[in-house]
């Protein structure tokens, strides 16, 4: 009897334990539960994570099937949860105050239901398309930690019978501990955004401060490069530097085959590159220039494009390209319609150790491709206006040369007419020593047109000796004026030397004089006068050389006065060009001096003052 009941409180006993046992193992795992709960804020850096992580704990813990977190939306007047399905996840959005989970929120107050079919605020449509057949319910309120609603916790189902009230209180604490989780998780998710987006911003401003770099220095590169090549070989050397890479060409397409020609070359093997031509629409580059598209390619082995044949002629074998297109429009030859020229700017072998070029090196090189192709855009236009200034250059010049050999050509009719009938030898050896000066001159014009037209100026200042000058085109002037009868004086108030183109000067006496005795006209049909003088002198301080053509003739038009000295602009003359004056001006100008004139009736006189000393005359010896 007695070992019966013995036998008996021992079940009993072992029962209990087995009870005490497995309580002690829920509550252990309720601990852990919410031990992992709080703990997830810090480590989960996405919400909905966060959520799923929280929700599977609930529904073990609380021993039931379903469970789901509903928050509120920040106008407080909705509750949202997000389920997931499979790899997805959808949004169920429901009214507070509707439903059984909207009164838990309107109300903060739990409820614990058995069978929900039995509760008004129950809608069983739900069920019906889900469905799911709900029987038990539990909701509790979550509220953050100043007591402000943050959402509802629903449990479904209960596996065994219904929610008890230890679940309320086990679901009241979870909720709490969730709230504060979810709260931080929240802000912690946040915080990191934030982090990445500084970040972000970061790079972004380091992307930017190294473009504006990069532009700052090709902008430095345009404005002290002197030619078009100087200039497009100091922004590859920018380029390549910028970019990190090893070596870079630019490539521009040939007129008329559109084949690529290296224009330079920086890294690599320059020399051996410049010699390659690379036809149109051929290798990387080739492809960039014609599609005008970018392209990098970081393994060059892997493209069929690259030429392995170019790479082995110029014995440098890159294992990455960055090439992106150059375009821009130039004017056409002579007046033609503009016309497209096309390139490429190519980047080869990022260093070692920064790894393979990269959407931002694409970015930069193409903002530096787009300036490239400003600069030749500008450089070509500028070329043209230089070869048109100097073509109209050409003509003006070649005008002003043809009215000038008048003089020659008259000097020469005049002392081969002389040869014909002469039979002094002394006299015919001087006639045909002036004839060959004549020829000299006729030479030396010939010479400037052509220095002009290869973009030369050219002044050729010599040591003269002014009594010998002077007197020789004395003699030529008196030949063409006396016929006319017009006198000429000679006042050479200097007989030393001066530093002049004696050519030059040689035209501009000539043109004055023949103005002179053309203003003065013929003998019958003259008022007044009959008389040029031709002076030489110096004037202090700087010690120029001064050639003044007087004449008593009518004096200046006053129609022409002001632009006396302009191209085509004659008066009072059949057949004049109206160049004389333009010449004598040009050629004062070529010696740093200048001409002034003087002109009353009966008193008209034209000076030229040529600088002997002082820098601008060395200048003018340099240039010539
Ligand atoms: N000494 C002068 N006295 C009065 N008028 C002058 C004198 N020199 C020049 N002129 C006026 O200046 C004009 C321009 O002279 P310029 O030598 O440039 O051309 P042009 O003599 O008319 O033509 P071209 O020299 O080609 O035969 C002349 O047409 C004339 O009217
Ligand atoms: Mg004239």
């Amino acid at each position: 009897m007695r070992e019966g009941r013995e036998r008996f409180a021992w079940a009993t006993q072992s029962q209990e334990i087995a009870g005490l046992r497995e309580e002690l193992a829920r509550e252990h795992e309720k601990l852990l539960a919410l031990q992992d709960i709080g703990a997830a804020s810090g480590s989960i850096l996405n919400i909905d994570e966060l959520l799923s992580l929280v929700v599977s704990r609930i529904t073990r813990v609380m021993e039931c099937d379903r469970t789901t977190i509903y928050l509120l939306d920040e106008e407080g007047k909705e509750l949202v949860a997000r389920v997931a399905e499979g790899e997805q996840r959808h949004e169920i959005r429901l009214p507070v105050g509707l439903g059984i989970a909207g009164w838990v929120a309107r109300t903060g107050q739990l409820v614990n239901i058995a069978d929900v079919y039995d509760d008004a605020r129950f809608d069983p449509a739900w069920d019906r398309r889900t469905g799911y057949r709900t029987r038990s319910m539990l909701c509790v309120p979550m509220k953050n930690r100043l007591g402000r609603p943050l959402g509802i916790i629903q449990c479904l189902n209960k596996r065994w019978g219904a929610f008890t009230i230890e679940d309320e209180a086990m679901l009241s604490a979870l909720g709490a501990q969730a709230a504060v989780t979810i709260e931080n998780g929240r802000f912690f998710v946040q915080t990191i955004q934030k982090n990445m987006e500084l970040l972000e911003t970061k790079q972004q401003l380091e992307r930017r401060v190294r473009e504006l770099d990069v532009l700052v220095e090709i902008a430095q590169v345009s404005a002290q490069a002197r030619s078009l090549d100087q200039l497009l070989e100091g922004e590859l050397q920018r380029a390549v530097h910028a970019m990190e890479a090893e070596a870079g060409s630019i490539l521009l397409a040939e007129n008329g085959t559109g084949d690529l020609r290296f224009r330079c070359a920086f890294g690599g093997n320059p020399q051996a590159v410049k010699r390659m031509r690379i036809p149109e629409g051929t290798g990387i580059c080739g492809w960039v220039a014609k599609n005008r598209q970018p392209k990098m390619v970081n393994d060059v082995s892997a493209d069929e494009r690259h030429r392995v044949d170019v790479a082995h002629s110029v014995g440098y074998h890159p294992r990455s390209v960055l090439a992106v297109p150059l375009f821009w429009t130039e004017p056409g030859e002579l007046g033609g319609e503009e016309r497209e020229g096309e390139g490429a700017l190519e980047l080869l072998n990022k260093h070692k150790g920064s790894g393979p070029f990269t959407d931002d090196d694409v970015r930069l090189a193409t903002l530096m491709a787009s300036n490239i192709s400003n600069a030749i855009s500008l450089a070509k236009a500028r070329e043209r206006t230089e070869r048109e200034e100097r073509l109209s250059g050409i003509g003006q010049l070649l005008s002003s040369v043809l009215h000038d050999l008048k003089t020659p050509m008259a000097v020469i009719a005049g002392y081969t007419r002389e040869l014909e009938s002469e039979t002094d030898p002394a006299v015919r050896a001087k006639a045909s020593q002036t004839i060959l000066k004549q020829v000299d001159l006729i030479n030396a014009m010939t010479r400037e047109t052509i220095a002009f037209a290869r973009g030369d100026r050219s002044v050729w200042l010599r040591k003269v000796y002014l009594k010998q000058f002077f007197e020789e085109v004395m003699g030529q002037l008196q030949r063409e004026l006396e016929p006319k009868g017009v006198d000429i004086e000679l006042v050479l108030e200097d007989r030393g030397v001066a530093r002049i183109d004696q050519h030059k000067i040689q035209r501009a006496v000539h043109n004055l004089a023949r103005n002179a005795a053309e203003a003065i006209g013929p003998p019958h049909a003259r008022r007044r006068g009959g008389k040029v003088t031709l002076k030489v002198s110096r004037l202090l301080p700087e010690d120029s050389l001064v050639i003044e053509v007087a004449d008593d003739g009518p004096g200046i038009p006053d129609e022409i006065r002001e632009r006396l000295f302009d191209s085509f602009i004659t008066h009072g003359k059949e057949g004049g060009s109206g160049l004389g004056l333009a010449v004598v001006r040009k050629v004062a100008a070529d010696h740093g001096g200048s001409v002034e004139v003087e002109s009353v009736p009966g008193h008209t006189v034209f000076r030229l003052v040529l600088p002997q000393t002082g820098q601008s005359s060395t200048e003018l010896e340099r240039a010539g």
